[in-house]
Order: C-alpha cells, then structure tokens, then sequence
C-alpha cells in the first residue's frame, strides 16, 4: 500500500520506496501538510508544528479563541489568496460579487488503484503499472467551488504526480485569476532553489542559489515553456552533491507559460508553487464547469542529483513518454537544414540522400521551405501545400525516391504560425493573434495562429492530414519559432481574454493528440527554435526534442549536461553539423561532434557530398557505433561525471546498463596544457565487486569507481573519447 489513511488523525501518508509525503485532515477541516522527507513510518508528524500566538497573523473566525490557529504560517496542501494565508497562493478567485477569497476545507477523500488522467492535458500514464491515487476533496462553502487535490504515487520511482480540479458548484459564475498545480509547503529554509536559464542557442543553463527570505521566482510570460526558464526546478540541501544528499525535483508537464516561485516565510519556512503562468490568465467558470490544471511530478531523492536524475530519466521513458517510439529503435537522420537552409531542389536532396544512403545514414529529413512561397523566412507559413515547382516534383515521388535508396524520409512543419505574406492570411487575417486597432508584434515576420480556435486548428489539420496521407512520411519535426505576444482572440469575447493562452495550449496538445493517433507510426520531433519549448508536456506527444539549435559540440556540452538534470538522453535530438561551426564559429575534430551528437537521438546535419573521404568514412563507423550502444544510450544509466561549469579540463559522462555488465564512458578535453596533469575521470554506477575491461586492461570495478581512469595526453584541441566498459567474467590477460 503505497496510500495509507489513518482514520483516527485524518492523516493520509503517502509512501515511497525511499520517501514519505504526509498530510492531515485537521481542525477546522484545514488541510495540513505534515512532511515530505525521507521514508518514516506512517506516524502522525503533526507534532512538529510548533503553534504559536504570532502577532499580525489573523485566525480563522471558529479559531478566535485560538491565536495560535492562522493559515498565515500553518503549512498548507494547497494555498488560497484571501483567507489570511499571505503567502504564494495557488487559487485566487473572484465570486461574483466582486470578493476575491476561497476558503478551502476539508470534505472527503478518494483511493484507488491505478493513475488518474486529466482531460485534455498531458499526464504520467500507467505505463507498466504501480501507482495509486489519492484524490482529497475540499470546498468553499460560500461560493459553492470545489477543488479536488490528486496525488498519484508511484513507489518504485519516488514520484507524487499532482495536479488539481476545480468545479464550480455554485450558482454563479467565479473567475479563476490563478489557479497552479500544487504547492509544497517545507519546515525550514536550509536548502538550494536550481533552476535552468537561458537564451534561444543556449538553453538551460543550470544556476544553484540559497533561498533566501521572500521569494524566488522564474517563470514564462512567452505562451511557451521558453528558452529563457525551464519549468523544471529543483531544491536541494546546501551540502547535496551529484553522489550524496537530499533533493527535490519539480517538473511541470505544460508547455505554456508557468511560474516556480520559492518563498521563505517569517519563521524561516519555504512554499514552493508551480503552475500556469497567472500574469494575464484569467478564466471564466461557469455554474457546473471544471477546469483542470496541469500536472506536475515531485520527485525526491536521498541520493543527491544523479539519483535524482535517474528516477526521472526512468519516470519519462516509462511513465511520460508514449508509442511506438517510447521503445522502437529511432534511425539515425540527416537534416538539410544546414546543408542547404532554403536553397534547395528535389535532386539537391536525392544527392544528400544517395550519399547519405551509401555512409549508413536512414532516414532524410527534409527541414523549412519545401510548401508555399517560402524561399526566405519571410513567407508563406500557413500555406501547406507542397512547391512542386521549387522541388521538380511531388512530395510522393522525392518520398518514393528517397526510399528507393533505402532510407525513410522525414518532414519539418511548423503548423502554429502564419506569414504576414501568406495566402492563409491574405484570406484569414483574423486568424492571427492579434489586438484590434494595433498592428501587433511580429517576430521572424510571422504571427501566431490563434490554436485557441477550433476553425484554425481544424483547418491547420486537415492540411497537414493532406500531407501525410499523400506521401510516404515516417517522421515529422515540429517546430515553432516565436514567443507569443498579441495574446487576443477575435473569437472570444472581453471577458474571456484571459482564457487565450491556456486554451491555444490546449488546443495544441488536442492536435498533437489527434495526429499522433492517426499517424501512430510517425516518429514526432519536437521543436521551437531548438529548445524553446523542451518540457515534458512536449515529450507526452513528441518522444524527443530538438535540443537546440547551436550544434556547437563546446557549448552543446554545456546545454545537454543543463538538459540531463530533467530529462533523458533519448529525449535529446542532437546532430553532427559542419565547421566552422554556424552558429560559433568554431571549428572541432568531426569525432568530437560525433561523441558529443551520440549523447542523445543522433543524426547529422551537413552535407555529405562535401565530406573529406575520410570524414566519410568516420560517418560509416559512428553509425554502426551509434547503433551498437543504441539500447545502452536510450536505456541505460545515465550519470554526469564532470561538470563544462566547474575547473575540470575534461566534461565526461557515462552511460551504464541497468544490469551494470556494460557501460560507455564519454567525453571531450576542453583545456589544453603544457606539461600536462594528469585528467582522471572517476566512474559510476558500475559493480565495485566486478571486473571489468577499457582499453584492454581488466580493473576492478571498486578501482574504476574509486581512483578512476587515467586519459591519455590529449594530442589536439577538443580531443574526445568513447571508451567501452565491459563486464569479465573470469579473469584474462587477452581481453
Ligand atoms: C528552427 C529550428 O530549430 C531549425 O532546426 C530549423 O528547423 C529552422 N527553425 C527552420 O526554419
């Protein structure tokens, strides 16, 4: 019983392999959270709340003869705005008078077997079985709202998914102002906030602060996940490491605009939130409707952040991600977007394909500029129809062709937007988020399609629906390459404003949902920008991501190994491009771009035809090396041996079986030396009492793990390695 309910106390523990999640059902009917820490009997921890007369905190009227009793410092399970919590609240609702309060208590609760889902948004899945639910409902008896807590707790992997349900079963409308996923209220500020930062070409750049008094937040305001934050968060004890210490990981599955928002109260405690983006939300709930917020994962781990990592690397392989692709080995790809970007014909792309066909290469993907009048970023978004004359011929017969050469044949589209200079637009201007009486922010010279509309999405579909019937088509990038902005919609009215972000959210994942059921077959590759939208709400529909688009191998460690922290490596598209490099400059050893390329779905981006012969040859042995460590790769282990953030020459990681018979071990020297020290890479995860063979010499696992490998002195710039780790059984000198 991963779900125990102590009737007595009203207390409810929620177990894990290695953690406890506690709450109550307390006086008043207040909902109290208790503990979330490290696995303890289910015993009531109610004893740790420290009650007190604390000036300036108000009490609830049926406690006015008990100072002690305020929502302003009790911790809470989920927060509201108006009744005396001042703290970061989850819920703030207008009633129809105008009031802004909801005042939550408890009203019963729910167990089962089995995960819940939440129409409409991505949610962890049942995969191969284990969890339970709890649902815990409460109510604001004034305005008749009722809101229903979930928790889904899977044991195995430390996770408590949450999410909420809020219905309206008054009789008059409420406007939700804020509505977020959870929040988690600590007893003490003695930990790290870790979020991920970063740019367009730079993602998720990780950043460890202390908490400190009042609140840190990041966030979206961009319609999307962004760039520039991840909603993906971690607390941590000051003294946690990658080996050792407690950590808390937080991933919201929305693709939206989000906040994580860490506050520190005047005793020293901590309320994490998490949630939609509420800086103009609003949403309009009617008498008898619900709305359902995102979900998020918590995740704690007692073993620092690789033991973090690991159980979320295994929770979305098994629980998030979904289809064929979750398990069905993906082929390795060429896209021609840096070979060519818009100049290109169909026989241009035959000749990468032969080529490609020839080094081992299986699939072509071919990126913008193959419909409408699109030889520029500058049009023809929205107008799906394939330019037969720009290729010289049609999509089925350069599909038909490219198969003919043994390889699959992959399509980029990017269905959310339309070009000022479209047919689309010319016909449906106000298909376009867009203010009236204001000509609207406009980025790469693009719009966004207002998704929230179901005319535009069907239109949209059935146009990419053409398409894919129309031709042989395996797989699909789908890309989106502006933040949002004009966020209006000529289809809602005033009052419903506020609803056109979650909904154009909404709408996309509906489509999403409705292709990817249709087209089961069909490999889909998330993209925006690269990484501007790499959330596990994407990863529901799109089993990997286009990282990003700087394919500098320098910098790309860097953005996998901020990357790796919430996600796994089968996750992560990642390609071989040419050098210099496009977007750096730089120039690295075309090995290295291949070591670096294999941390993730691999493929390249380049134009064979202009490879050296030797190159070529590289090609033909890294894909038969790619594929010789596909399931060790996608399946395995994953751990970050070094940090490209902190002094050591060389970024290394590791992929480890989870029988831990093989592992390969990674990495690329970025600081040369005269008189060099010696670089040591210390691995993990393997067996101390096993032995095992790299680079022909057989050393105890305990030797590999404790002292390490000594790297050869590094003879050029950029300098990489991939050495196999394999288990021996008896001991031999000829290995
Ligand atoms: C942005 C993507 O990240 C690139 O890989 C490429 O597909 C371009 N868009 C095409 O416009």
């Amino acid at each position: 019983m991963a779900i125990i309910y102590e009737e007595s106390g009203r207390v409810f523990t929620l177990q894990t392999s290695t953690s406890s999640y506690q709450m109550k059902a307390g006086e008043h009917d207040v909902l109290l959270h208790l503990y979330y820490g490290e696995k303890i009997e289910p015993y009531d921890m109610s004893y740790l709340i420290m009650r007190a007369d604390r000036g300036f905190s108000g009490n609830l009227y049926e406690a006015r003869k008990d100072r002690t009793f305020s929502l302003d410092y009790l911790p809470q399970e989920y927060s509201c705005f108006g009744n005396g919590d001042y703290r970061a609240d989850c819920l703030r609702a207008v009633n129809a008078d105008g009031s802004q309060c909801a005042d939550l208590r408890y009203k019963g609760y729910k167990i089962y077997k089995g995960k819940y889902g939440l129409p409409g948004l991505p949610a962890l899945h049942e995969g191969d079985g284990g969890w339970e639910t709890l649902e815990i409902a409460l109510e604001d008896s004034a305005s008749g709202l009722e809101v229903t807590l979930y928790y889904g707790v899977l044991e195995s992997l430390d996770v408590i998914a949450r999410a909420a349900r809020i219905v309206n079963h008054g009789q008059k409308p409420v406007r939700l102002e804020r509505v977020l996923s959870f929040c988690l209220d600590m007893p003490d500020s003695s930990m790290d906030f870790m979020h991920f930062y970063g740019k367009h070409t730079m993602e998720r750049m990780p950043e460890r602060l202390p908490l400190h008094h009042g609140s840190q937040s990041v966030g979206s305001r961009r319609g999307t996940s962004s760039h520039h934050h991840n909603p993906f968060v971690i607390l941590c004890r000051p003294e946690a490491c990658e080996e050792q210490g407690e950590c808390f990981g937080f991933s919201l599955l929305y693709s939206g605009s989000f906040t994580a928002a860490a506050e520190v109260d005047q005793i020293h405690q901590t309320r994490l939130v998490m949630g939609i983006g509420p800086d103009g939300f609003s949403w309009n709930l009617e008498p008898g409707e619900a709305f359902y917020t995102p979900e998020a994962a918590l995740v704690r781990s007692g073993e620092g952040l690789s033991g973090l990592s690991l159980r979320l690397h295994d929770l979305y392989r098994e629980y998030l991600i979904r289809g064929k692709y979750k398990t069905n080995y993906r082929p390795v790809l060429i896209n021609n977007w840096e070979a060519t970007y818009f100049d290109f014909t169909g026989e241009k792309l035959l000749d990468i394909a032969g080529e490609a066909a020839r080094l081992g290469i299986e699939m072509l993907v071919l990126d913008d500029g193959w419909f409408g009048k699109r030889d520029t970023d500058s049009s023809g978004l929205g107008d799906w129809v394939v330019n037969e004359k720009k290729l010289g011929m049609s999509l089925k017969e350069l599909a038909d062709r490219v198969n003919g050469l043994g390889l699959k044949f992959g399509l980029w589209v990017e269905p959310e937007m339309i070009s000022e200079d479209s047919d689309l637009y010319r016909a449906h201007p106000d298909w376009a988020l867009r203010m009236p009486g204001r000509p609207g922010n406009i980025a790469r010279e693009q719009f966004v399609l207002d998704f929230s509309r179901e005319e535009v999405r069907s239109h949209i579909e059935a146009a990419l629906c053409r398409i894919l019937d129309g031709a042989n088509i395996e797989y699909i990038k789908w890309d989106m390459n502006r933040s949002i902005a004009n966020v209006y919609s000529a289809a809602l009215p005033a009052e419903r404003q506020g609803e056109v972000l979650h909904r154009y959210v909404l709408g996309l994942y509906e489509m999403l949902e409705h292709l990817t059921a249709r087209y089961p077959d069909i490999l889909f590759e998330g993209c925006s920008g690269g990484g501007g939208r790499f959330d596990a709400g994407m990863l529901y529909y799109t089993p990997q991501i286009w990282c990003s688009d700087n394919t500098d191998a320098i910098e790309r460690l860097k953005i996998q190994y901020g990357t790796s922290f919430g996600s796994p490596v089968s996750a992560v598209g990642s390609h071989v491009s040419a050098c210099p490099n496009h977007q750096t400059f730089r120039t690295t050893p075309f090995d290295t771009r291949a070591t670096v390329a294999m941390a993730g779905s691999f493929g390249y981006e380049l134009d064979v035809n202009r490879l050296e012969e030797t190159e070529k040859e590289a090609v033909r042995a890294q894909v038969r090396e790619y594929k010789e460590y596909y399931r060790l790769v996608h399946d395995g282990d994953y751990y970050r041996l070094t940090s490209p953030f902190g002094g050591s020459r060389t970024v290394a990681w590791e992929f480890v079986s989870k029988d831990r018979s093989e592992a390969l071990v990674c990495g690329v020297v970025t600081a040369l030396e005269a008189n060099p020290s010696p670089i040591v890479v210390k691995l993990r995860g393997l067996d101390a009492g096993k032995k095992y063979a790299v680079n022909g010499t057989v050393y105890p696992g305990s030797a590999l793990m404790a002292g390490g490998i000594l790297l050869p002195v590094p003879q050029k710039e950029y300098w990489s390695y991939r050495y196999p780790v394999r288990e021996v059984k008896e001991e031999r000198d000829d290995v």
